[in-house]
């Protein structure tokens, strides 16, 4: 089974830059599948965990979200979903067939509570009007994918002249027009946090529509998401992961030929910050892009070849940060399931607040609320995306806390509204191995630029040779990209294309 290269025998040994689900993926299938035929495959972690943008935390006691939250399209094409339901990490609800049909593309809202920043709760009449209108308004701009041309080059753009035309057309006062603008702005900022970015006038429009949803009822992990990752992680022989243990540089290209102790030469060979070396057959990469946006220039030697350099540059990422907030009260009704502000005055149509320091909060898109209150009490996920986001993670968390105490006061009209109990937040765009929260596709980026970050790099100067470095993680999935399913599905792909080449599939039908 092993294939000949040169003189010998060899059994590939294989290393994997990351141990979030895509590198765990990577890992596993390649062990479960390659098994007696690999000459080793070892996961170098630049952090002290596992899991990446998989992470749960705990706020009094309860377990909540700090990166992915939902599995998107929970349903039988989903591996993340198929993942979590045989290691019984679901509730029966999120399994059931019926779950598993619906087709809401994005995760329902439900009754939710919105107030105007001046006080008052809004009819929910005007929320569904305006929250129909926007979603009907997106569905369409979905559509230009099969266009061979586009009117404008952004969702923000196209999204920005419908609703202009719309609005000459509605016959109400002032008063509520105002109000309608100000509810629609709220749908571009909760849109902002789904694509990950700081304005929709960044998402390309042609290729918006790639993006595949899946069906299913959106669910969530009722113990945390990172229960998935400790299954990945137990099923993974010891050792096999490395923590503490940040690469600076992939030597590629035979740049670097080395012996190693069994007299054999490696291709590739993986320098470590702490000056540590790994040496190995194949690499799969499966960094952040925005990692790779900061350190793409010197963290392969030789560098990237130039259309895959244009494919870091000019994809998306950008950064979605939850904020939660613990009440000793709930200021909302049971059922409730959303708690949002709509600031009075703001419009889509109009210019972008030029001082975002000072107002950040009123990016906030809405505030989720965990259900059930049996399980977590009173608490709220605020979330918030782009340059606001990356502010809030400068501030102090007395201050974010006494920001949103201000918001809540002003939106309920209570002034003795007692302050949320505790806080927890994310800060993804400061966490140095991953630089903001997922990828979408910018104004003028495609999907051929996803296509083209996730081709491997060969040896020498044709593609003839096996591939030496692959890329992997949820940046490289041409319609699944920012989600957790994206990211696993990328970590097979690579196992299978090395899995391939040797022909070292033991058991093709195994799971996994
Ligand atoms: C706030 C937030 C909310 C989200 N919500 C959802 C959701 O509801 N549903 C959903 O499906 N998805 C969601 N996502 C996206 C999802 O979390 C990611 O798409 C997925 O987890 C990415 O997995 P990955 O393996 O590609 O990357 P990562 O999980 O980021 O793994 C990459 C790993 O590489 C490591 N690394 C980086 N640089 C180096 C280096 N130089 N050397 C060694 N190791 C390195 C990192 O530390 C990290 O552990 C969310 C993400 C965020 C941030
Ligand atoms: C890889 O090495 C070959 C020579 O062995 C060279 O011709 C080729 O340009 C190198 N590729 C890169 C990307 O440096």
């Amino acid at each position: 089974m092993e294939r000949r290269v040169g003189r010998a025998l060899v059994r590939p040994r294989v290393l994997i830059v990351g141990a979030g689900l895509a590198g765990l993926g990577a890992a596993q299938r390649l062990l479960r599948r390659g098994g007696r035929h690999l000459g080793g495959v070892r996961v170098l972690e630049a952090t002290g965990r596992a899991g990446g943008r998989i992470r749960s935390g705990k706020l009094r006691g309860k377990v909540i979200e700090i990166g992915a939250h939902w599995i998107h399209g929970p349903s039988k094409e989903n591996p993340v979903f198929q993942l979590a339901s045989e290691h019984g990490l679901l509730d029966e609800a999120a399994m059931s067939e019926e779950n598993q049909q619906v087709e809401i593309g994005g995760h329902p809202l439900g009754p939710s509570a919105c107030f105007s920043s001046r006080g008052q709760l809004l009819s929910p009449d005007i929320l569904d009007s305006m929250g129909l209108l926007f979603f009907a308004l997106l569905e369409e701009a979905r559509e230009f994918v099969h266009a061979a041309k586009v009117p404008v080059p952004s969702v923000g753009e196209y999204l920005k002249e419908a609703i202009a035309r719309k609005v000459r057309e509605w016959s109400d006062d002032e008063e509520t027009k105002r109000l309608k603008l100000a509810v629609l702005n709220l749908f571009f900022k909760l849109e902002c946090c789904v694509s990950g970015t700081h304005s929709l006038d960044l998402v390309a429009l042609g290729p918006f529509g790639e993006y595949t949803m899946l069906p299913g009822l959106d669910c969530t992990f009722p113990n945390g998401y990172e229960g998935l990752i400790d299954c990945l992680m137990a099923s993974l022989p010891k050792g096999t992961v490395q923590f503490d243990k940040p690469v600076k540089t992939v030597h590629w290209n035979s740049s670097c030929l080395e012996e190693a102790p069994a007299g054999r030469t490696f291709g590739v060979q993986v320098e470590c910050e702490d000056g540590e070396k790994f040496f190995a057959d194949h690499v799969i990469v499966t960094v952040p892009l925005g990692f790779l946006k900061e350190h793409g220039e010197t963290f392969f030697n030789p560098p990237l070849p130039s259309r895959k350099v244009a494919a870091v540059e000019k994809l998306g990422f950008g950064t979605n940060n939850k904020i939660f907030v613990e009440f000793e009260q709930p200021f909302w009704e049971p059922d409730c399931q959303v708690v949002e502000v709509a600031w009075d005055g703001e419009s889509p149509l109009a210019e972008p607040p030029a001082d975002l320091e000072a107002i950040w909060y009123q990016k906030i898109a809405g505030f989720v609320v965990l259900h059930p209150a049996e399980r977590y009490g009173h608490i709220l996920c605020g979330f918030i995306a782009g340059k606001e986001a990356e502010f809030m993670e400068t501030l102090t968390d007395a201050e974010v806390l006494s920001a949103l105490t201000e918001v809540f006061r002003r939106a309920t009209g209570n002034p003795q509204l007692a302050p949320p109990r505790s806080i927890l937040r994310s800060k993804w765009y400061s966490e140095p191995y991953t630089k903001g929260s997922y990828s979408y596709v910018a104004v003028d980026s495609s999907g051929d630029d996803i296509d083209a970050l996730a081709q491997p790099l060969h040896e020498g100067t044709s593609d003839s040779k096996p591939p030496q470095v692959l890329f992997a993680g949820e940046a490289t999935h041409r319609t699944f990209y920012s989600t957790t399913h994206g990211a696993l599905l990328s970590g097979w792909r690579e196992a299978d294309r090395l899995l391939d080449i040797y022909d070292m599939s033991e058991s093709p039908h195994a799971a996994l």
